[in-house]
This record gives structure tokens, C-alpha cells and sequence, in this order.
């Protein structure tokens, strides 16, 4: 095994993420969590398949690599030809165990290595690991500080808010992940006294987003395409990451793509205005007034009032009253689904083919 020994550098004061960082190589803003004893190297691969846009291996112990069984080395296995970014998630107590381990990460391929501080199982914090480290943030500075220092692979972090009610440390854990120069900090919005009880505090989330000098991923309880949708659009959050809710349903992530595809589409009144412009350009404004009409009448199939707004349309007299009748029908039915269009429903059944 190759060994590299690096000179330490000072510790990092604050580090401007920069451009080319790790963040803007992630294929979507929809990620699959790491959980331990499930997100194995063949789960991560139908993850990958199923378009996540990061996927992180289960958590791993530093310890356990260093004195590795080879089902230990077995857990940080990248698949073959990934299509997306694969991180490993390693802990332990010691700086030291974890820049050793990282080496052998390093060498499976893995895009980055992800530090747990959100574990909340005894046995793990009572050795100072997990969620144990958001008790003293000063602390977490050094010990991600030492580890960055140490390693070739980019640093990532993933939290819980805090250790209890009392101790909500989120927001110091972020600024000394930030200062130790990690790459994001992807936050599962409960405490460590809290495990899996109530609900993510998404507006805590928020706020942690809104305070962050780094890229921050919001986690807990998204079970559907449309809540990661909110909870992005919500929050600003820079991607969502969803654990159980992509176990019963894998398809999350493509869902997801799905939604963002129809969120590009432009929505009826802008397709109007479009054609109105192209309209213009190619003939007087007689022919454009029909033209328009039409679309116009099209568009508004399927949803309340559609057939009393088409004779408005077919009434108006000008491009202006067109747009004006458009805007009005339009923005009111704009939060409402797009009407469907069955096979076996009757349209324009004359023509000339
Ligand atoms: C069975 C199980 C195992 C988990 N193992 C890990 C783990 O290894 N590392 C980690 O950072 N989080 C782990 N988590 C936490 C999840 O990554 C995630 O933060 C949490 O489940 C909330 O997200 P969700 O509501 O989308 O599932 C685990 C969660 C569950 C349910």
C-alpha cells in the first residue's frame, strides 16, 4: 500500500469554498443517506441506477478498517463505473485512525471521504464518536482540522442538530466545519436525544442554510418527489437527502428528476406570451390574433372555466384583450395540477388527414 507521509500545514483559518468544489460535481440535488447495514456497495449501485445525485456508503469504522476484516473492506467497495459521486462515511474517535483509514478509501475510487458526528447509538458516542463530537465544537474544529490536513480526498461532514433541546450546537458545528475546510455539512434535523422521535426541524434547517458560509444539505423525513421539491425550494438548502423514504420507494430520485423537468417547462401564460412574440415577427395583426386564440383556448382545456374563456377568446378583438383574459384565467388555475388529457377524449375530430 502506497503511503504518502504530508508535512501539516497551518490550521486553515477560513476557507472560501472555491470554484471547481466538490459541491458542483453532484448530479442532482437529490441524494440517497447513508444507513448503516442497508447502504451496502449493491444498494449504492441501484441508487446510483435510480439517478440519486450523491450516494453515501453506510457508516464505517476507522478502527475496523485499519485491523480490516475483508468484510469490513468490503463495506467501502465503490461499484463499477459509478455515474454519479460515491462518498464513504467512516468514524472513530481518533484523528489519527481516520487519516490511516482514509487511505485505503482513497484507493477503492471513492469522490470523497464523510465524517459521521450524527450517530446517536451508545456504543458508539460513549467512545466520544458520532453525535458525541457536536458537544464542543472547538473540539470538532481541531479533530476535522487534523483529518483534512491529512487526507487527499475532500471532507464531508453529516450532523444532527445537536446533542438535546438544551445543546443545540448545529450552527458553532458548521462554522468549525467550515473553518476546518470541509466541503458540506449535511444536516439531519433532529437531536441526538431526539433519534428518530417527532418530526426534522426544517425550519432549523433553514436557518443553519441561511447562516452557512458552506454548502448545506437538509435530511429527514422527505418520503415523496414533492416534498424534496418544497423542502429545496423552501429552505435553499443546496441538495435534500433522503434515507427510508428511498427504501420503500427507490424510484424517489428519477421522481424527483421527473418533477424538475416539468418545473423548467414554461408554464401556459409564458408559452402565450412566447408565441405572441413569434407571432408578431412573421405576420400582421389579424392573423395573430387568430393564431394566438387558439393556443390560448388550447391551453385552458381541462381546467374550471375552460369553455366560458374560450369564448371569451374567440370574442376578443385584440392581442391586448387576448393577453389580459390569458393572464387573468391563467394565473388563477396556476397552482393547480396540469389537466389530463385521455386517449378517449374527443379533440378536434375534423382535419384534413
Ligand atoms: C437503519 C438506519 C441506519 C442509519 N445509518 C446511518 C449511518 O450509517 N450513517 C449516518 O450518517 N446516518 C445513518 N442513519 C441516518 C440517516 O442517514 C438519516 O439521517 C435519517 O434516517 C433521517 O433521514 P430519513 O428520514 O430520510 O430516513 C441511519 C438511519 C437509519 C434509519
Amino acid at each position: 500500500m502506497n503511503q504518502t507521509v504530508k508535512t501539516p500545514e497551518p490550521p486553515v483559518e477560513s476557507r472560501p469554498q472555491q470554484e471547481g468544489a466538490l459541491i458542483h460535481k453532484m448530479r442532482n440535488p437529490y441524494w440517497m443517506a447513508p444507513m448503516s447495514g442497508i447502504s451496502e456497495v449493491c444498494l449504492r449501485q441501484i441508487m446510483d441506477e435510480m439517478q440519486a445525485g450523491v450516494v453515501i456508503s453506510e457508516l464505517v469504522s476507522a478502527k475496523g478498517l485499519i485491523y480490516s476484516s475483508g468484510r469490513t473492506r468490503q463495506m467501502i467497495r465503490v461499484h463499477e463505473k459509478p455515474g454519479t459521486l460515491i462518498g464513504v462515511q467512516l468514524f472513530g474517535e481518533s484523528a489519527d485512525d481516520i487519516v490511516e483509514a482514509a487511505r485505503q478509501v482513497a484507493e477503492t475510487g471513492a469522490a470523497f471521504l464523510d465524517l459521521n458526528l450524527g450517530c446517536p447509538v451508545k456504543k458508539v458516542v460513549k467512545k466520544g464518536c458520532g453525535s458525541a463530537l457536536m458537544r464542543d465544537p472547538a473540539k470538532l474544529e481541531t479533530f476535522l482540522g487534523k483529518i483534512k490536513r491529512g487526507i487527499d480526498l475532500p471532507l464531508t461532514v453529516k450532523m444532527r442538530t445537536g446533542w438535546n433541546d438544551a445543546e443545540i450546537t448545529i450552527h458553532e458545528c458548521v462554522q468549525a466545519a467550515y473553518n476546518a475546510g470541509c466541503e458540506w455539512v449535511a444536516v439531519h434535523g433532529r437531536t441526538r436525544a431526539q433519534g428518530y422521535d417527532g418530526l426534522a426541524d426544517w425550519d432549523l434547517i433553514a436557518e443553519v442554510k441561511a447562516r452557512a458560509k458552506l454548502p448545506i444539505i437538509g435530511n429527514g423525513d422527505v418520503r415523496s418527489a414533492e416534498t424534496a421539491r418544497r423542502r429545496l425550494d423552501e429552505t435553499g438548502v443546496d441538495a435534500v437527502m433522503i434515507g427510508r423514504g428511498a427504501l420503500r420507494n427507490p424510484w424517489i430520485f428519477k421522481q424527483c428528476m421527473r418533477l424538475m423537468t416539468d418545473r423548467r417547462d414554461p408554464a401556459p401564460l409564458e408559452l402565450i406570451l412566447r408565441y405572441k412574440d413569434l407571432l408578431e415577427g412573421v405576420y400582421e395583426t389579424r392573423r395573430t390574433l387568430i393564431y394566438l386564440r387558439k393556443l390560448a383556448a388550447w391551453l385552458a382545456f381541462g381546467y374550471p372555466g375552460a369553455a366560458a374563456f374560450r369564448g371569451r377568446m374567440y370574442q376578443a378583438l385584440s392581442v391586448n384583450e387576448v393577453m389580459e383574459c390569458a393572464q387573468t384565467f391563467f394565473d388563477a388555475s396556476s397552482s393547480l395540477p396540469v389537466p389530463k388529457f385521455e386517449e378517449t377524449e374527443a379533440f378536434m375530430m375534423g382535419g384534413h388527414g
